[in-house]
């Protein structure tokens, strides 16, 4: 079955300082914690001065987000080649990156194609506006950006994804969705994976991303289409985040 996952999106928080310190004490608070895979997913900047630290340790790192193109003029962008050995992960298509920066499930399929090409891990995101769950839309977004986003990832591939359905309403606001409706959306998601990549849809972790805190992690992750969590705002607290990573773990 699938093992849980636990990836914390530190978002453009953290100087490099305070993110070897933070990873330090993630270390020590994680040691010995089994049945559960865990990232750290610092900025740019601070990846290869806190990887040492995480020698020896079972907590990944995991990139926010890379451009497709192997190199080239592309001001202020990083290649998926530059995180290749740094990285297991890369977050891709987060709510903020297509609200604040524009990606469209287009340029998302393309970096999710590229990351898997590299032999990393895309974490792609997916979830729909307040406006969107209000009118109704919600699965037909959903079903939208599943579709589209993996456009040509093949059924040798698709395990290596993990899908992150974060609600964009419930990111940052500290109202969660109750673990019944992040259930019954995952289970929806992977009902679409289904379609197209038949049982291989049962190896594919989702994983719930908003709001999740110590307190409601519990509940979350015991439903049984929730394979993990992508945290953000507790992410950036030893105690929060080590709680939610031991609700995880089987
Ligand atoms: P919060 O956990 O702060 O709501 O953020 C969720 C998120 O966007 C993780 O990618």
């Amino acid at each position: 079955m699938r093992t849980p996952f636990i990836a914390g999106n530190w978002k453009m928080n953290k100087t490099v300082s305070e993110a070897v310190a933070l990873v330090d004490e993630l270390k020590a608070a994680l040691s010995g914690v089994s049945g559960v895979d865990i990232a750290v997913c610092p900025a740019y900047v601070a990846l290869t001065s806190v990887k040492p630290g995480l020698a020896g340790s079972q907590i990944k790192l995991g990139a926010q987000n890379a451009y497709y193109e192997p190199k080239g003029a592309f001001t202020g962008e990083v290649a998926i080649s530059m995180l290749t050995g740094i990285v297991d992960y890369i977050i891709i298509g987060h709510s903020e990156r297509r609200q604040i920066f524009g990606e469209t499930d287009a340029l998302v399929n393309k970096k999710v194609l590229a990351v898997i090409a590299a032999g990393l891990q895309p974490i792609m995101c997916i979830g729909e506006t307040l406006a969107e769950n209000e009118a109704g839309q919600t699965e037909a977004v959903l079903e939208r950006q599943t579709r589209d986003g993996l456009v040509n990832v093949s059924t040798a591939d698709i395990a290596k994804v993990t899908v992150a359905y974060e609600p964009i309403w419930a990111i940052g606001t500290g109202r969660a969705a109750t673990a019944e409706d992040a259930q019954n959306r995952c289970a929806f998601v992977r009902a679409q994976l289904r379609l197209k990549y038949g049982d291989l849809a049962d190896q594919v972790r989702i994983q719930y991303g908003g709001s999740v805190t110590a307190a409601n992690a519990q509940e979350l992750l015991g439903k049984p289409d929730i394979d993990g969590a992508l945290v953000g705002g507790a992410s950036l607290k030893v105690g929060d985040f080590s709680a939610i990573v031991k609700a995880a773990a089987r």
